[in-house]
This record gives C-alpha cells, structure tokens and sequence, in this order.
C-alpha cells in the first residue's frame, strides 16, 4: 500500500458514518413480548458497539436499557448478541461487525429489561463449585510458593471476567435444567489445578454430578464466544480427564 493509500484508508477510518441498530427490547411494564426497535446514529468507524448504544442513550431514547461500568473489557459486564455472536459491546469496533447491527440480549438467562438479563442464576451456578482458594494449612510468616510450571497449569482460566458469553451461547445451558455451565467449569477449573488448593477432590465431585461436566457436549461455541480467549473447551476437558483419572 502506498503513503496516500494508507493516508486515504486512515482518513476513512475517522469519518463518521451512519450505523443501523435494530435493538431487540422488552420492558415487563409495558410490553406483553419482546419487539424490535430501529435507531440511526453518527458513529466513527473505529467507535465502539457501547459507544453507538451511547449515542442512542443520551440522544434519542433514554428509556433504553444495558449494563456497562468499565467499557474496556474488564468488568464483564455488557455481553450481548451482536450480529447473532455474544461479545463485549464496549471491545467490538463497528468497523469488525459492520454498520448494520442487530442487537439481542444474550440467551439461556431471563431479561430483565431490554439488553439486562438476571445474572443471579448464573453466579448461583458460579457459588457452587467453591470459587475460592481452599487451604487451612498455616503457611507461617512465609508465602504459598509456586513454581512457574505449577502457575502454568491455571494461568488460562484466571484471565476469566465473568461475563457469561461462555454459558449463554452454549446449547446445553440454553436447554436451561441443572446445567453449571462453562464459565463456573472454567472458575473451578482456576482452583483445581492450583497447586497451593485443597479441595481439588471436593471440586471434581460437584463437576462429576448430574449437572457438571458430563453435560457438556463440546460444541465448541463457549471457546468461539469468550472475549479473553481462554481455551473454555479445553479446560472442561482437562476437568474431565482429571475426573476419570481420580488426580489433579
Ligand atoms: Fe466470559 Fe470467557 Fe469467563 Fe466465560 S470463560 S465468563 S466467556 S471471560
Ligand atoms: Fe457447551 Fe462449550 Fe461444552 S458450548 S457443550 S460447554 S464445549
Ligand atoms: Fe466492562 Fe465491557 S463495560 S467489559
């Protein structure tokens, strides 16, 4: 590419363009069913999802309802159906989804309003496999050392936010029943493998009942949906394989 070909695609880049959002609504005081709704905005091409869901906020419609707080990828808490994909808003750019967005809340938990779903049955699945570090041991006035190929082991799934694109684009969890879901495997997962835990036991138990593991039919779509790239698949099999073999 030439300088002025670059300069041009560079230019085009910071031009404000006019972007679609067809945004899936339900608000339980006034509507009877989910319904549609258009908007048009101004956004750069380089703006993001949340900022185009701003732009509709606090110009055209405040009565329209998400969850965000850190809008960079940190807090979890904006995941929605993009274009059919569950993604953060605030780290998916228009120019990777395009100007024309459909906007859905993400499926498997119960909406509250618009694009807020009830995270409450998802952290009760998250509470149930201890997401905690288990050791009663007196470690004296030393730390809990741990090589580098101990850390190794879980280093993927501490990269977890919570934000629940894993469990809600999976077809087991959307089948709704006692399900835990990918991300409270993967929160297990974390501690399972922690050589400084020690209820790794206690953990695969749980994940052995009727709704762990063993439900997961390795689909494959919570790997494609987690915004930090964690291995989700990967981790529930190595939480299965650990099962089988009776150790961590
Ligand atoms: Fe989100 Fe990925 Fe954690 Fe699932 S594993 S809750 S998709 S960060
Ligand atoms: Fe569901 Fe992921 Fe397993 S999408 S079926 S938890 S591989
Ligand atoms: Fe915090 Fe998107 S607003 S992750």
């Amino acid at each position: 590419m030439t300088t002025t070909q670059t300069q041009a695609s560079t230019d085009a880049l910071m031009q404000e363009v006019d972007v679609h959002l067809v945004v899936r609504r339900f608000d339980p005081e006034v509507d009877s069913r989910p319904r549609w709704q258009e908007y048009t905005v101004q956004q750069k091409p380089t703006d993001t999802v949340l900022a185009a869901l701003h732009t509709v906020k606090w110009t055209q419609d405040g009565s329209l309802s998400f969850r965000r707080s850190c809008a960079h990828g940190v807090c979890g808490s904006d995941a929605m159906l993009i274009n059919g994909r569950n993604r953060l808003s605030c780290v998916t750019l228009i120019k990777d989804v395009g100007t024309e967005l459909r906007i859905e809340p993400v499926r498997g938990l119960p909406v509250i309003k618009d694009l807020i779903v009830d995270m409450e049955p998802f952290f009760a699945q998250y509470r149930q496999v201890m997401p905690w570090l288990v050791n009663d041991d007196d470690p004296g006035f030393r730390e809990r050392r741990q090589s580098p190929e101990e850390r190794a082991r879980f280093d993927d799934t501490t990269k977890c936010i919570l934000c629940g694109a894993c469990s809600t684009s999976c077809p087991v969890y959307w089948a709704g029943g006692d399900y835990l879901g990918p991300a409270a495997i993967v929160a297990a997962h974390r501690f399972i493998f922690d050589s400084r835990d020690r209820a790794a036991a206690e953990r695969l138990d749980i994940l052995n009942q009727r709704g762990g593991v063993w439900r997961c039919r390795t689909s494959f779509n919570c790997t494609d949906a987690c915004p930090r790239s964690i291995a989700v698949t990967e981790a529930i099999e190595e939480v299965k394989r650990a099962i089988v073999a009776d150790r961590v």
